[in-house]
């Protein structure tokens, strides 16, 4: 994505600190000056960001943790949402992509009100992940949604 969108910044946030060296490696690498990625977890990073600094927020195939005792685990929650929405410029979009139905589920419930769904190509050109190519290559189609936030008061 960094190499498709030069004028674009990229910034990952990953838990295990071998995944954020092999990806700040890769984009060395390849000379993108636009990608880089920090070691943390989504929900606590994200506090440290500025408002309105993000006009994309890619959300793909989080831990999925299906067991129900293990559901607390999951990222997506209400608490992280409301970070996201914080971090989004007026005109952001939160993408999500999960291969996990209930999951999915479980974030559109979550972005029921104050939420509105932007059509998933917005034109812009994309790659796929790691875990979309496995998906699709086995024939599964992953559940994805583009949404909007809803200014509140509107
Ligand atoms: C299933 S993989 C998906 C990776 C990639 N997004 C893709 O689509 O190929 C989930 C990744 O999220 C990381 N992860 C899980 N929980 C996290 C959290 N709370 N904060 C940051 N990263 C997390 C895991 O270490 C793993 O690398």
């Amino acid at each position: 994505m960094a190499g498709l969108h030069p004028g674009s910044n990229f910034l990952g946030i990953e838990k295990q600190s071998d995944r954020v060296a092999k990806c700040n490696a890769r984009a060395e690498r390849l000379r993108l000056p636009n990608a880089a990625a920090i070691q943390g977890l989504g929900d606590e990073s994200l506090k440290h960001f500025p408002s309105s600094c993000v006009s994309i927020f890619h959300l793909y195939f989080p831990d999925p943790w299906p067991k129900r005792r293990h559901s607390n685990r999951r990222v997506f929650q209400n608490e992280f949402l409301a970070e996201i929405r914080r971090i989004l410029r007026a005109d952001g979009v939160l993408r999500l992509m999960t291969d996990d139905a209930p999951y999915f589920d479980e974030m559109r419930e979550l972005t029921r009100e104050g939420w509105q769904e932007m059509p998933w190509n917005d034109g812009r050109e994309t790659v796929m992940t790691a875990f979309e190519k496995t998906f699709r290559n086995r024939g599964q189609i992953p559940h994805q949604a583009a949404l909007k936030a809803i200014p509140a008061g509107s």
